[in-house]
């Protein structure tokens, strides 16, 4: 029987004793956070994921102890017996006095823990990295020793977040008469929505799984099946590229409800979003008195922002000047001219532009220079622009340090000033072409400006939550390539009442009962109405050219579900890494989960993805066209 867990049972972690608990006899596990030889005395930091206790071996007292610890190193892995003991007092550095010993800086600060018996559970090989809070490490190291990494307050910080994160969320909607029930990952495929990542079967040799997106049909037809009020806190898989805010194996927080419209899964959600933030300290009460949060027309976030996750921390906004040049026949800017050309005799249509004109201004208080300018362009450019036309206005409002300058007409000049309400000093920046480009170029900008002129934190939060809806957008969007219109989002979201009529007549004018919730610039949910409406949802797919033939194909199950006395049901689902990275203020959704994919989807501690043998292959009746298969 050893004599340490067996005998010696734990009795306090390292964050919780006290001056009061000095004199009782206590029994610490940990890890060796950092050892110092006083001479004589060896101190330790015994660390567990709780905090810090500082143990003292005494050569006096318990020699044995004291011989155990000289071998001790950073991150072995020990137990103590021993007494609690007030710190005392110490001689300062400084001035050479004698001073407390307390260190206000730890919960346990006042005491320490004089050892009277340790053991050695295991021994560590030296890290490759220091463990501190803040590590300049390659994150490749550190994703490679990710159980290391993991010891590193900021992930313990972060984990713990998430955990009460999981419990905020699984208590509310609990009560909220939702009830936790689990959808399979292995699913058919279907086409269209994101990548998914596919999975040989061996019992049906050549046939694949697709490994689950979201739950999306399964939780619908839970409504279908009567279960009315549904969550699951649930993983998905997506084959898309990476990037800060993505992950092909996330975490949603998955709702959907039956006999509900649109305010009534607002309510619910605003609640959980509160109750979350609760649990990680934040009121959000003082922010949003209301209890709700606002709410902004996916049309006026595209043609103020740029996109439909606009980050309302700061104003800046853009000013769609298409209308207007068109109105001016081009204003005597020759790369304004073909755009203005296009929209001449009135068929200009606010949902339709396949190109736009956008202006965005510097106020002059950000002393923005032409190097500024220049860096701005450079960014531009990279983003796929062919250039960043700017103007800066003069004190009767005229432009200079502008290749627009000349050209532009008087009347079209004042218009532009007034349009984008510009005043002396101020700097216009335009972009113009293909409405999507126009769109992304100016809302990274409009970002890049926001930190650069310090409106934002270059990154994190700084305790500004600045929560939206994003509401109302198009059910379709027009595919200028191809012609013809296409879903914006999927199928299966309900159009507004009113705008059944236009189905056949004007598709590019139908609105849905589609939403985003946009926190910081970062879209952490989204979601829909859905169409439980055979007859509409038969006029929608014929819009979409879809026959019923191929609609059955391709979503025959629902279909048939939905005939079945579906509900009205809505629902939505919530990004659980992203709200998570937000609330722990990092840049990276990586530093919010435990065990990361890299940028290219690798696991650089398991190795993973790996090869697989040929007889495993041959079993799943695949070949591989890649020669190493290793
Ligand atoms: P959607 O595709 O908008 O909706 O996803 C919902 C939320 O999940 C988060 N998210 C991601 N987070 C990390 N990595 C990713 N690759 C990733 N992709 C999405 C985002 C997003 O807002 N079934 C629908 C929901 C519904 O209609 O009810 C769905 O999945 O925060």
């Amino acid at each position: 029987m050893a004599r340490f867990i067996d005998e010696l049972k734990r009795t306090h972690d390292n964050n919780s004793l006290r001056a009061s608990d000095i004199g009782s006899e206590v029994v610490l596990f940990g890890w060796v956070n950092n050892r110092r030889d006083h001479g004589s005395i060896i101190f330790v930091d015994l660390r567990d994921r709780e905090g810090l206790t500082q143990i003292v071996f005494d050569p006096d007292t318990a020699p044995e102890a004291h011989k155990q610890a000289e071998a001790l190193r950073g991150e072995w892995c020990i137990g103590i017996k021993g007494k609690v003991r007030s710190r005392g007092m110490q001689m300062s550095k400084k001035t050479g006095e004698m001073v407390s010993a307390t260190n206000p800086n730890l919960a346990t600060g006042e005491i320490e823990v004089e050892v009277m018996e340790a053991t050695v559970f295991n021994r560590s090989e030296t890290p490759p990295f220091e463990l501190l809070d803040k590590v300049d490490t390659k994150e490749e190291i550190r994703l490679q020793y990710r159980f290391l990494d993991l010891r590193r307050a900021p992930l313990q910080r972060a984990l713990r977040m998430r955990h009460n994160l999981n419990q905020a969320a699984r208590n509310y909607l609990s009560e909220a008469g939702c009830l936790e029930l689990e959808t399979p990952f292995l699913v058919k495929y279907t086409p269209g929505g994101a990548r998914n990542f596919l999975v040989p079967s061996r019992t049906s040799a050549g046939k694949f799984y697709a490994l689950a997106e979201s739950p999306q049909l399964f939780k619908q037809l839970f409504m279908v099946a009567g279960y009315e009020k549904y969550f699951q806190i649930v993983r998905c898989f997506r084959d898309e590229d990476l990037r800060i805010d993505r992950q092909p194996e996330f975490t949603q927080i998955d709702i959907e409800l039956s006999f509900v419209n649109q305010d009534d899964i607002f309510n619910l959600v605003e609640g959980l979003i509160f109750a979350m933030w609760k649990a990680n300290g934040v009121d959000l009460k003082e922010l949003y008195p209301s209890g709700h949060f606002p709410r902004m027309d996916f049309e006026e976030s595209m043609r103020l922002y740029g996109n439909d996750k606009p980050d309302l921390r700061f104003g800046m906004p853009h000013v769609d000047l298409t209308e207007l040049i068109t109105q001016h026949e081009g204003g005597g800017i020759p790369f304004f001219q073909p755009i203005a050309e296009k929209f001449k005799n009135g068929t200009y249509r606010k949902d339709l532009p396949a190109e736009i004109i956008k202006a965005m201004v510097i106020p002059a208080s950000a002393n923005f220079s032409r190097a500024d300018g220049d860096k701005l362009e450079k960014l531009a450019r990279g983003m796929g622009a062919g250039g960043l036309a700017r103007a800066k206005v003069g004190a009767s409002g005229e432009w200079t340090q502008s290749p627009l300058a000349k050209s532009i007409t008087d009347e079209m000049r004042t218009a532009i000033n007034e349009a984008c309400g510009a005043k002396e000093g101020d700097i216009i920046l335009f972009q113009s072409g293909k409405t999507s480009l126009v769109h992304t170029v100016m809302a990274n900008l409009r970002l890049a400006l926001g930190k650069k002129l310090g409106l934002i934190p270059e990154s994190g939060h700084g305790d500004q939550w600045n929560f939206l809806w994003v509401v109302n957008p198009p059910l379709f969007e027009y595919d200028d390539d191809n012609k013809r219109w296409a879903a914006a989002h999927h199928a299966f979201t309900r159009p507004f009442d009113d705008h059944v009529d236009l189905l056949e007549k004007d598709p590019g004018l139908v609105q849905c009962y589609r939403y985003d919730l946009v926190l910081n610039g970062f879209e952490i949910g989204g979601g829909s109405v859905r169409l439980h409406d055979p007859d509409v949802q038969a006029r929608v797919f014929r819009t979409l050219g879809i026959g019923d033939a191929e609609a059955e194909e391709k979503f025959g199950f629902l279909l048939k579900a939905l005939r079945y006395g579906a509900p009205p049901h809505g629902g939505i689902a919530i990004g659980m890494d992203r709200v998570a990275m937000l609330m722990a203020g990092t840049d990276s959704i990586r530093d919010v989960i435990a065990y990361p994919k890299t940028q290219k989807g690798t696991d650089l501690m398991t190795d993973a993805p790996g090869g697989v043998s040929a007889d495993q292959l041959a079993e799943l009746r695949i070949a591989s066209l890649v020669s190493d298969e290793g």
